[in-house]
């Protein structure tokens, strides 16, 4: 599966890659829950482009890092959406208790900052994003994992091309350097 690389050169940058990521998810279906999970160090900006793809699915409002809560409910959006924050989960198995195959029901989104931590309880993903400061700014890496991943990345990528006016637009970012 082809993998996609951007470069995010502020924060605004990442909220708006975060709300095109929404808008493939909102004219894709699933079949079954979407699990993305989000890498990248310490302040890296995966909540920023959490926040960004929430509040492109609809939400009005701020979006709060889940660090103490461990998940917060966008249930009312389409798709129904939970954004996950494993960073001080202490044990994996605690996701069980959390009832984590109930948060995976057919057409949810699930977004995992720090999948890491939840290894072995959490099912695989259907897209790795990563996030990586460079310079001023970030690096953002696609890898999709499942067929739904990979949909969602060329329905990501066709809504760009056409944003450009048919021209197919080069995501990456070497062009960009
Ligand atoms: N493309 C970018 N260029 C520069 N700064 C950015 C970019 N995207 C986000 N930031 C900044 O990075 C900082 C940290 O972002 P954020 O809280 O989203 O990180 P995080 O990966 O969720 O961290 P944590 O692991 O602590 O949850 C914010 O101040 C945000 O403005
Ligand atoms: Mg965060």
């Amino acid at each position: 599966m082809a993998e996609r690389a951007v470069w995010l050169a502020d924060e605004a940058a990442t909220v708006n890659m975060g709300k095109s990521l929404a808008n493939a998810l909102k004219s894709v279906p699933s079949a079954r829950g979407l699990v993305i999970f989000l890498h990248g160090t310490l302040g890296a900006g995966k909540t920023t482009f959490s926040r960004g793809l929430i509040q492109g699915l609809g939400h009005r409002g701020a979006v709060k890092s889940p660090t103490y809560t461990l998940v917060e409910p966008y249930d009312q959006l389409e798709p129904a959406t939970w954004h996950f924050d494993l960073y001080r989960l202490g044990d994996p198995e605690e996701l069980e208790f959390m009832g984590i195959r109930d948060y995976l029901a057919p057409g949810n989104v699930c977004l995992v900052e720090w999948p890491e931590r939840g290894a072995g309880v959490l099912p695989g993903p259907d897209l790795d994003l990563t996030l990586t400061p460079e310079g001023e700014g970030r690096s953002l890496v696609f890898e999709p994992r499942t067929e739904a991943g990979q949909a969602l990345l060329d329905r990501m990528q066709e809504q760009s091309d056409s944003a450009a006016g048919g021209q197919p637009q080069n995501l990456d970012r070497t062009d960009q350097d």
